[in-house]
């Protein structure tokens, strides 16, 4: 039999993840970008060969590890960046494991576009990402800012350690600091130009439903009190202190938006539209935070 091509074994792998059905969006939102990943990673091709790989012969070593790599993802359910241990985040390559969420915030597209039209039209300084996990937000604003200094932040210091590796990786460690604090709690009294956080936002009830895949993420990442907004609301109750008068507040709450606009109804929320798809992300600007009004309607006052 003739040796399998790197075409053929996408094309086969994608069929055989949809026929497991497996649950893509840790990465990937569809079958075949998930199978080209795989074969991609287990054929030690570089992305940038595209189409041309198409029609290699895979050598026989190639293809078990293809098909080691698939009985993993399939029968374990593990999502593929933590057997690859590698995510691409707004341009990067990043280094995750399962101390990490996978990164995949819609909030890429808008780091890309350096938060036009919202973040102040001057030189970007300071940036805060709150809930770092691999580093993705912060080092993917550190090359979108070349003159800002990012903290990174997060609880978590197993994050911590995947965030640092990855600063190092990318030569960004001199502008992006890796620190342990409780939201705000560490970062003293210092203004930022831009607060950016995906923090996590999941609900009791919906944590139950979650696909298995998401079992091999830190619960950390996800979890976030009985109706997903316990993190949010600790950033808004000092987001205003820690924000330059132009600055700019910018997180992601993914399908807690309708429970977030519930909650605090008069805060003129920004909503992007995202291209690549997911939303869910809000923009404030600093201003919008002074009114204590919003405040005292969110606690019921
Ligand atoms: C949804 S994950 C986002 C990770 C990363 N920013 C990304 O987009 O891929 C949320 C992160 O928030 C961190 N986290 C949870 N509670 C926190 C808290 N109280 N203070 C700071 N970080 C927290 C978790 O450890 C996790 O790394």
């Amino acid at each position: 039999m003739p040796a399998e091509t790197v075409g053929a074994a996408i094309v086969r792998c994608a069929r055989e993840l949809q026929r497991a059905r497996v649950f893509f969006g840790h990465g990937t939102d569809n079958a075949r970008d998930e199978a080209a990943e795989l074969v991609f990673f287990a054929a030690r091709i570089d992305h940038a060969e595209g189409a041309n790989a198409y029609g290699k012969p895979l050598t026989r070593r190639r293809s078990e590890r293809i098909e080691a790599l698939l009985r993993r993802r399939i029968d374990e359910r593990i999502p593929l960046a933590y057997l690859t241990h590698r995510a691409f985040f707004a341009g990067l390559e990043l280094y995750v494991d399962e101390r990490v969420l996978v990164p995949r915030s819609p909030i890429a597209e808008l780091i890309v576009q350096r938060f036009a039209p919202w973040a102040p039209d001057r030189a970007i300084r300071r940036i805060l990402d709150i809930g770092t996990g691999s580093g993705a937000i912060a080092l993917a604003s550190a090359k979108a800012f070349p003159k800002a200094r990012v903290d990174a932040v997060d609880i978590s210091v197993a994050a911590l350690q995947v965030c640092r590796r990855n600063a190092r990786r990318l030569g960004l460690e001199k502008r992006v600091r890796a620190l342990r604090s409780d939201h705000f709690g560490a970062v003293e009294r210092r203004r930022y130009d831009i607060i950016v956080s995906n923090p996590p936002y999941v609900g009791r009830s919906e944590m139950r439903r979650l696909p298995r895949e998401y079992g091999h993420e830190p619960k950390l990442g996800l979890a976030s009190g009985a109706d997903g907004l316990d993190s949010v609301r600790a950033i808004f109750s000092s987001a205003r202190q820690h924000l330059e008068d132009d600055g700019i507040l910018v997180v992601e709450v993914g399908n807690t938006e309708r429970a977030l606009m519930r909650a605090f109804p008069r805060l003129p929320f920004i909503w992007p539209d995202i291209e690549m798809g997911g939303g869910g992300v809000f923009v404030l600007r600093a201003a919008d935070l002074d009114d204590a009004e919003w405040e005292k309607q969110a606690r019921g006052g």
